[in-house]
């Protein structure tokens, strides 16, 4: 994988200023080139939930698809939107938390991703789901959107900043298409402390290999200052997230790993397997809620 660098701003902080780790800055049209790829193989990694999941306790024997449909709710319930609200899913995958928001809150939903091909599937899913006349999807870069002001009263982001070279753009679009007192509830990969020697190489594989990066909880602060935004929540639940998602995810591979090497190589089941990430407690998982002032 080649090394991808974005120029800095103060709104666009270099890598190493958000967290400790040295990680490239992914750029969109590869981000989208790579959603394109894994959404034309078929469901290799979470199914059609392309998130973590969320369980109240570590010993929760809660399945994986069960608690990443979990996630989304929680999420969506902190949108506070209901019937005929218009609500934006930034990196809206191939559709499902998109699908489960409209349902679960009677909202208008348009999602929008880099990858063309998670676009073609989030349409076919709101189809088949009876929805399409409530949800739109459109191919567009989080950083630039094609949305006039004020043309949302909330945005959902759902794991997906965590592939965006400039949360600060991110969070000033995110800004200016809310409607005065509008909401955004995001999920990020937070590094909780300091991520020891041992387990850099395989933290460090894990954000190069599917073009991401990682932020300290500090960061989000001063981002949300500059993007006019109010802080309202920043939860760090790594506790109930990562490690039953690692784990859960990493048996399932293990388990079905001859089948899946002859589908889709040894290089990318190997690249799937999240086993060597297990017990690394600094690398965590945050939920954010930032408000437009106004009404
Ligand atoms: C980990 S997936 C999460 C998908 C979905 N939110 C879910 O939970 O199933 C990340 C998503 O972010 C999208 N994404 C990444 N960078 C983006 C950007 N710059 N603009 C728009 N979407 C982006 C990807 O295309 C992908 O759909």
């Amino acid at each position: 994988m080649t090394s991808r660098t974005a120029p800095a701003s103060p709104q666009s902080p270099a890598s190493s200023d958000l967290s400790g780790l040295p990680m490239p800055l992914p750029d969109p049209a590869e981000v989208g080139r790579l959603y394109d790829r894994f959404t034309a193989l078929g469901d290799a990694s979470l199914g059609e939930n392309l998130h973590f999941g969320y369980w109240d306790s570590p010993d929760s024997t809660v399945p994986l698809a069960e608690a990443t449909d979990r996630l989304t709710d929680m999420m969506a319930d902190r949108l506070r939107v209901g019937p005929g609200a218009r609500v934006l899913d930034l990196g809206c995958g191939t559709g499902a938390p998109g699908v489960r928001t409209a349902r679960r809150t009677g909202a208008h939903v348009t999602g929008v991703s880099v990858s063309a091909e998670q676009i073609r599937r989030a349409e076919a899913l709101a189809e088949g789901a009876g929805l399409a006349g409530r949800m739109t999807f459109r191919q567009a870069n989080a950083l630039e959107l094609p949305f006039p002001d004020g043309s949302f009263d909330a945005v959902l982001a759902l794991e997906s900043i965590i592939h965006m070279p400039d949360r600060g753009r991110v969070l000033a679009e995110a800004g200016r298409v809310l409607r005065p007192g509008g909401r955004i509830v995001l999920t990020d990969f937070l590094e909780r402390a300091e991520i020891p020697a041992a387990g850099r190489p395989a933290v460090e594989r894990y954000l190069r290999d599917f073009m991401m990066t990682m932020v300290s909880a500090e960061v989000y602060p001063p981002l949300l200052r500059a993007a006019g935004l109010w802080l309202e929540e920043l939860l760090d639940i790594s506790d109930h997230t990562l490690r039953q998602t690692f784990v859960l995810l990493s048996e399932r591979i293990r388990k079905a790993r001859a089948e899946l090497t002859g589908r889709y190589g040894e290089e990318m089941v190997d690249q799937f397997d999240p086993g060597d990430l297990v017990g690394i407690e600094e690398f965590g998982y945050l939920l954010l809620v930032a408000a437009k002032p106004g009404r």
